[in-house]
């Protein structure tokens, strides 16, 4: 249902702002394993309740875009909802994980319906850039990678902050460029040189032009005469009208 309203989000960006901001959406339910592991680690009583109530990541939607600040821009989007409550939010951009990890977590909860009943469900949704979602995976390997002297993991770690900062440089480059282009853009619409605007005022000048301005301003007040005089007596055909209307 959240990725449903991402997919909804995105269309109307992409009519709004010319783009799409978002560049893949993935939903997945934590494993059963990963479940008990949690269940375990947490210490969390074995009721439907209580998992519910303590483990908000069962279910977990990610949203890849490319620049940062369509994170928060989507972000505030999916929070405006009605139907959607914010249970917690930890911004991992502004303040990264010592591991570099970056990352915006919003723990959302929404309604689902199941035959007649309606219940609220936890969410977790985690929103990051292609880069960081590409660092994320990346240092995920070295994570779980269980034979890996400690000597050599540590190093790893070590380079991997350093590519993780070297990474949200990039990202906030890479947008500023974008805006860059976006202005850049809109400042250089075709407009007249100075030789156009200069002939163009001269040419407003020509005895000729004022006498077809006053033609066109004579044959204007007819036809609105004339409009007005069909639409006063209430006889004239649509099609008169309508003509009417047309030459004015
Ligand atoms: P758990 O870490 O799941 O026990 O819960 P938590 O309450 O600490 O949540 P947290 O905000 O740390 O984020 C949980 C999820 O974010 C993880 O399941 C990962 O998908 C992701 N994540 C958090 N930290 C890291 C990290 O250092 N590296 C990577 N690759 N992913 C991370
Ligand atoms: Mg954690």
């Amino acid at each position: 249902e959240v990725e449903t309203k991402f997919q909804v989000l995105n269309e109307q960006f992409s009519l709004q702002y010319d783009r799409n901001p978002i560049e893949s959406i993935k939903s997945r339910l934590k494993s059963t394993d990963s479940l008990i592991r949690k269940i375990r680690r947490k210490q969390v009583p074995l009721t439907v309740e209580a998992i519910e109530q303590n483990i908000t990541d069962i279910a977990g939607v990610r949203v890849v875009c490319s620049f940062p600040e369509d994170i928060y821009l989507l972000a505030d989007c999916l929070l405006q909802q009605d139907d959607i409550t914010l249970i917690e939010k930890k911004d991992y951009i502004e303040e990264p994980k010592p591991s570099g990890y970056r990352s915006l977590h919003l723990i959302v909860e929404v309604p689902i319906f199941l035959q007649d009943e309606k219940r609220n469900m936890k969410v977790e949704v985690q929103l990051r850039t292609i880069a960081m979602d590409f660092w994320a995976s990346l240092e995920h390997q070295l994570r779980y990678k269980k034979n890996i002297p400690e000597d050599q993991a540590e190093e790893l770690g070590r380079e991997l902050v350093e590519c993780s900062d070297i990474s949200a440089a990039l990202d906030f480059r890479m947008q500023d460029i974008r805006k860059r282009l976006a202005r850049a853009e809109l400042e250089n619409e075709p407009q007249p040189t100075e030789l156009q605007r200069r002939m163009g005022a001269r040419l407003r000048e020509q005895p000729v032009l004022t006498a077809l301005e006053t033609n066109l301003q004579n044959l204007k007040e007819k036809n609105l005469g004339r409009a007005g005089r069909l639409r006063g007596r209430q006889t004239g055909t649509d099609q008169e009208t309508e003509s009417g209307r047309k030459d004015t």
